[in-house]
């Protein structure tokens, strides 16, 4: 089996790495189905990754009908030790412009109908999970930003990414209370993704792009599929260098990280 330590999901508007040689298609099967698509193996700066477009490459599921289980199954079948989540975000602070990037550290749960633990069914399992994203992966993730120097983006470390279902966008009420709760951004993926990969052991951060400043923003217009797309278009291109680079330096030095023993003391059922 070919194996990849670095994992990367692409979300809406990052559906391959331009980057990638010697490319394989793997398509996997799970206990949990199948996978959005086939993992794309092949190695960026001279390391092997494998890629996942969440959606799917041609963007045919929504975010309540991800297989999130089967995603992180292939990424652990494969071998990955470290996630990368790029993804598509509104912005609930000023602060955060569209074309920025966020490397957020906490998340508020407000999806309804995701299945977002591979365990149950006769083991009871419970991760730690106060902080959520692997603070070593991220810091990984911030340098190699802030060494790319990328004109026009503002870097923003730190913030609370809200996760709601979707898939329509949020009332202006939802988003002045995500406001007054004092979140930084916006999406429907990234926590489901963040849960499973802690109980697969594997670290996981986020490279959120800002796409638009939801529907609160009384000078932006509310936001829409168009402005997503383009903006995310835009940010695509910086999104694939970043990876390139966290890469780099991911595969030089491999940063120890707490998600890689998770379930050390979370089993509560005896499994001998
Ligand atoms: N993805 C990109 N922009 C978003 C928004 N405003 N709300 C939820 N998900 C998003």
């Amino acid at each position: 089996m070919t194996q990849a330590k670095i994992g990367i999901i692409g979300g809406s508007g990052l559906y391959k790495m331009d980057a990638l040689k010697d490319v394989k298609e793997i398509t996997l099967d799970t206990p949990f189905g199948s996978p959005s698509d086939a993992l794309i193996v092949g190695t960026l700066e001279e390391t092997p990754v494998a890629f996942l477009a969440r959606h799917g490459r041609n963007h045919h599921l929504m975010p309540t009908e991800l297989p999130f289980r089967a995603n992180i199954h292939a990424m652990k079948q494969l071998g990955v030790e470290y996630l990368i989540s790029a993804s598509a975000v509104g912005s609930l602070q000023e602060s955060m412009k569209p074309l920025d990037m966020v490397i957020p550290d906490q998340f508020i749960d407000r999806t309804k109908n995701r299945i977002s633990t591979f365990f149950g069914e006769g083991i009871v399992a419970h991760i730690s999970f106060g902080d959520p994203i692997c603070p070593n992966l991220a810091k990984i993730l911030a340098d190699a930003v802030a060494s790319l120097e990328l004109p026009d983006v503002t870097l923003h470390r730190n913030g609370t990414y809200v996760c709601m279902e979707g898939p329509a966008f949020s009332t202006k009420a939802e988003s002045n209370l995500y406001r007054s709760w004092g979140a930084s951004i916006i999406g429907m993926t990234n926590l489901p993704e963040a849960k499973l990969a802690r109980e697969a052991e594997i670290a996981y951060a986020t490279l959120a792009l800002v796409t638009d400043y939801d529907c609160w923003h009384p000078d932006h217009d509310q936001v829409t599929v168009e402005m997503v797309i383009a903006n995310l278009q835009r940010n695509a291109i910086n999104a694939q260098k970043v990876i390139q680079e966290t890469v780099r330096r991911l595969a030089l030095d491999p940063p120890p990280s707490a998600a890689h023993s998770a379930l050390q003391y979370a089993i509560l059922t005896p499994l001998d």
